[in-house]
């Protein structure tokens, strides 16, 4: 069994083969719909009731999307080595959950709602507008819980020590194309980790990474965990 921390951050393409899209893929989400229009504070500002139809309709995909054999895996690893595997997802369906895994959602959550007005968080409804009132102060200023380009990703101190810890880091199934996320690889190796890239394809930081395997996630992730539970 592998001795000292495990960091794993997992991307778009874990979920891939649950039917959820990737970004940058060929025929991926910013091919269909512009960042500008939907994923920023100003598209939201500008146009509130265009940015909840684009997130309604991902959280009704992801709620009938089921975890894949990569997420269990991970589930298991992670439940032989209580408090030695930390899991930090930028995605924001709960697949990790539902296969029984903790994790540190960095990009917010499809299932949360915000109050852009008073900070109060609950579960998102299925159907959320711009007349959605917030349950604690009434206003009808309710967000999707997802962090958008130009906002702070969440929980980053809490990341940035269990890099320190880390003695392996593992990045699955991300392009490495958006920071901070993508610069977790060079923070793990300052501090001494070993580092692994799991992904179908190369990604923008793979020169980063000690080893590499390559293939879909749903096969690589489980092959790879029962690598490091030794079989057992
Ligand atoms: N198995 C393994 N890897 C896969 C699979 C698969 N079946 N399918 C795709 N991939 C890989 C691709 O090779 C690519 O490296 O998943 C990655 C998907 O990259 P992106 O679409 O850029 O997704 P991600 O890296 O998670 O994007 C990061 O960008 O738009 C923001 O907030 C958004 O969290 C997202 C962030």
């Amino acid at each position: 069994m592998q001795q000292g921390k495990i960091v794993i951050l997992t991307g778009a393409g874990i979920s891939a083969e649950s039917g959820l899209g990737t970004f940058r893929d060929a025929g991926g989400l910013w091919s269909q719909v512009r960042i500008e229009d939907v994923a920023t504070p100003e598209a939201f500002a500008r146009d509130p009731a265009r940015v909840h139809d684009f997130y309604n309709g991902r959280r009704a995909q992801a709620a009938s999307a089921e975890p894949n054999p990569a997420h269990h895996a991970l589930a298991r690893l992670q439940a032989r080595h209580p408090g030695g595997v930390v899991i930090v997802t930028q995605n924001v369906d709960n697949l990790h959950e539902r296969a029984g895994a903790e994790v540190l959602h960095m990009h917010g959550e499809l299932a949360a709602a915000l109050c852009a007005r008073c900070d109060h968080r609950w579960p998102a409804p299925e159907e959320m507008g711009a007349d959605t009132p917030c349950p604690a102060c009434g206003a009808p200023a309710a967000r999707p819980d997802v962090v958008w380009f130009g906002e702070m990703p969440y929980r980053m101190e809490e990341i940035a020590g269990h890099l320190q810890d880390a003695a392996l880091f593992v990045a699955i199934g991300t392009s490495g194309q958006v920071y901070p996320a993508a610069g977790f690889v060079e923070e793990a190796r300052l501090c001494g980790a070993e580092t692994l890239e799991l992904n179908l394809d190369a990604s923008d930081v793979s020169r980063a990474f000690d080893r590499h395997a390559v293939g879909k996630a749903s096969e690589i992730v489980p092959a790879w965990v029962e690598e490091v539970l030794g079989g057992a």
